[in-house]
């Protein structure tokens, strides 16, 4: 009885619904006529910004349109994600912020330096200005995945010769915030030969049209015969590391292919199956900037106090700074003399500075003259 009276009212909502689907509210209902997603038209809110004396325009410069590569693995290439603006500017902010890139242990544990990867990297905080925030969230309109569950950007520059070796993007050992679902790899520049984003578990019939063979043209023999995509300045890479049901996906083992000529910067965002560090998903405070390595600043009034008891040595990684991982500035560079006190016009102080604290001295252009003032202790 109470089965057949559900029955019943399921019939009498969906006909309820029949005539609700009809007419205006078309456009409420994705889908309904086959489409899923206008990539034009999540432009259209855009507004142009200026940032740091830039202008940020705010529409990519060709259409942007999204192609299905494979099932298997799920990967997906939306041509013209970001604008070449967008592109510089997150190239500006990584650039003086480049370390030479980890890989997490097999342990688990902090990130070790390993020729398995051989990119220099950082991380932009989510939402660490306006056209972070927007890119974030055209991400998150595209994957139909929240923006919480999304982590802080990665930006990676690659010089030649420089390459990550085919992994996994589900961590072996995964945190409180759920496992790495999807990835998103944007290309923030062109690269002349090699650097392509490689699925090396793939073969010819994977690619939903292998048409995209031919039009790909020449790939590097670390691509060819692969489901692939090329750098190109502005378009995202996404694939999906889990499968619909929740199971690993090994066909979404990737590699980045080793650049041949030219360098290719990428930012690269992780989605996760849930919220990640949803206690930090809030923008920076405005008068928030990176630390500037190149400055030689304490941040802890104590330091000559702790520096006479020793510390200097016995605490180096938090006082003198994590000079080989990616760890955050020394608290007393300054008094543990890791650093020195430069003129401000002395560019190779200023770029000594950097270096002896581990960052990369590369990409002159984005670090001269200094990019932003310190943040205070
Ligand atoms: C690298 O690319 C540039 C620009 O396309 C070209 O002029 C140069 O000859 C290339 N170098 C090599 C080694 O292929």
């Amino acid at each position: 009885m109470g089965l057949r009276r559900g029955m019943v009212l399921g019939a009498l909502l969906a006909a309820l619904a029949g005539i609700g689907l009809s007419g205006a509210r078309d456009e409420f209902l994705i889908g309904w006529q086959g489409e899923t997603y206008r990539p034009a038209d999540v432009w259209r809110g855009e507004q142009a910004k200026t940032l740091g004396g830039r202008q940020i325009e705010q529409a990519p410069a060709s259409e942007p349109w999204i192609e299905t590569l494979s099932w298997r693995p799920r990967a997906f290439l939306y041509h013209s994600f970001m604008t070449d603006e967008e592109c510089e500017h997150f190239i500006q902010l990584g650039a003086p912020q480049m370390k030479r890139s980890l890989v997490v242990s097999s342990s688990g544990d902090n990130g070790e330096v390993s020729d398995y990867r051989s990119s220099y990297g950082t991380f932009l905080n989510r939402m660490q200005d306006p056209i972070l925030t927007r890119v974030e969230r055209r991400l998150s309109e595209w994957t139909h995945l929240p923006m919480i569950n999304q982590e802080d950007v990665q930006i990676l520059r690659y010089g030649h010769g420089q390459n990550y070796k085919p992994h996994m993007d589900v961590l072996v050992v995964d945190d409180d915030d759920g496992r790495r679902q999807a990835t998103v790899l944007v290309y923030l520049s062109d690269v002349e030969a090699g650097g392509e984003t490689a699925f090396p578990n793939t073969r010819r019939h994977h690619w939903v049209d292998p048409g995209n063979v031919e039009r790909m043209g020449k790939v590097s023999d670390c691509a060819a015969g692969h489901v692939a995509a090329k750098p190109k300045k502005g378009d995202a890479l996404l694939f999906y590391s889990l499968k619909p049901n929740g199971a690993e996906d090994f066909m979404s083992e990737h590699t980045g292919c080793p650049v041949e000529n030219g360098t290719k910067w990428t930012a690269t965002i992780w989605i996760h199956e849930t919220a990640f560090r949803a206690d930090a998903f809030y923008p920076p405070p405005p008068d928030w900037a990176p630390q500037d390595p190149g400055a030689c600043v304490d941040f802890d009034e104590r330091c000559p106090a702790l520096k006479d008891e020793g510390l200097c040595e016995a605490d180096a990684i938090n006082l003198k700074g994590d000079l080989v991982g990616d760890g955050a500035l020394g608290v007393c560079r300054k008094t543990c003399g890791v650093c020195k006190d430069c003129a401000p016009d002395d560019r190779e102080c200023y770029l000594k500075n950097r270096a002896d604290s581990g960052y990369l001295n590369l990409d002159l252009q984005y670090l001269w003259p200094r990019p932003g003032s310190n943040r205070k202790a």
